[in-house]
């Protein structure tokens, strides 16, 4: 029988896997290089969380939504750009003021390895530096005007109050007031879905792509982001620490309500089957989306 156009096999996925890997890897080693100024430290520690790992979901979804919708340019400077934003989200929220973890991509925190000013300051600067990257790639003519304030007006809800720092917020208040499973789910579309679907839909808005497409991002990514959260919850309770490369229990310590607080674990297994199917329906129909739909599998059957 004729494999389905939409099929990939494990070598073919990682295959495209590496190669963006690759280029988003070796293009962030770029934007750390200049050392010798004096506020190098800062500098440092941007570099060290940039470099210490991490799976680059993130920038790895807005390259493949890109290719999906008929994207053919580098747009890898853009992707790292999202990532940036999700290693300042990292930074903050292992402070001693947030989660307080000591731990993060099998290294030191930021705050650990140099001092809790210079990680604040670290992640300040991951901040705004994607904001800059956009505008630069509209300046040296490699994206419209018009598009580089898209994302950028995509990007800055995505990480604000009504985005990851929301977010954020709300998550911190369920420290001391339990939260609804309803409620947790808003939380997780914020802290952690809404630069999961600004990645996706970035990807699509370069290449152009219609409402309908842009819809079909969205619901992809929504679905995708509150699934990765679930298993981010549950590898918090029954992850090994050496694979996840951040400390085990964490939630619990700081009596955060999390979802394995209010489903056991084989419904929290469920509903993450249940989201992954619906992020795979949205896209499904689409060639070439073969790698987007197995990336989702895959995610939820992560260790780290
Ligand atoms: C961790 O994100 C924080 C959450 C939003 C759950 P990742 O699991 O993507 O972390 P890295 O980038 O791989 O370190
Ligand atoms: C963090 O959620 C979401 C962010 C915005 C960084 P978590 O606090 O659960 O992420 P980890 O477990 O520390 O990576
Ligand atoms: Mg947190
Ligand atoms: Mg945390
Ligand atoms: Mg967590």
């Amino acid at each position: 029988m004729p494999k389905a156009v939409n099929s990939l096999t494990d070598f073919e996925f990682n295959l495209i896997l590496n190669d963006n890997l690759n280029l988003i890897n070796e293009r962030l080693s770029t934007y750390t290089s200049h050392k010798n100024l004096p506020q190098r430290s800062v500098i440092n520690a941007m570099e060290y969380s940039l470099s210490a790992g991490g799976k680059r979901i993130r920038p790895v979804l807005m390259l493949e939504f890109y290719k999906l919708f008929g994207g053919k340019s580098d747009i890898v400077d853009i992707a790292c750009a999202i990532e940036m934003i999700h290693t300042f989200s990292l930074i903050h929220d292992d402070l001693p003021c947030m989660d307080n973890d000591d731990f993060r991509r099998g290294k030191p925190s930021c705050h650990k390895q140099f001092d809790e000013a210079t990680a604040l300051l670290a992640g300040d600067a991951l901040s705004v530096l994607p904001f800059e990257i956009i505008a630069n790639q509209a300046v040296s003519g490699h994206i419209s005007t018009k598009t580089a304030v898209v994302l950028c007006a995509e990007l800055a809800e995505a990480v604000g109050v009504k985005g990851m720092i929301g977010g954020q917020v709300l998550d911190l208040l369920s420290e001391t007031c339990e939260a609804s499973l309803d409620q947790l789910c808003s939380i997780s579309d914020l802290k952690t879905g809404a630069i999961i679907k600004a990645a996706c839909r970035m990807g699509a808005i370069l290449a152009d792509a219609d409402e309908t497409a842009l819809k079909n991002a969205s619901e992809y990514a929504e679905n995708l982001g509150l699934a990765f959260q679930i298993k981010d919850d549950i590898l918090d309770v029954c992850g090994d620490e050496k694979l996840l490369g951040k400390p085990v229990g964490s939630d619990k310590k700081r009596g955060k309500t999390t979802f394995v607080d209010l489903l056991d674990i084989s419904e929290c297994n469920a509903l993450i089957d249940s989201l992954t199917e619906k992020a795979v329906k949205a896209i499904k129909n689409y060639s070439g989306s073969g790698f987007l739909i197995k990336l989702a599998k895959t995610l939820c059957q992560r260790t780290h």
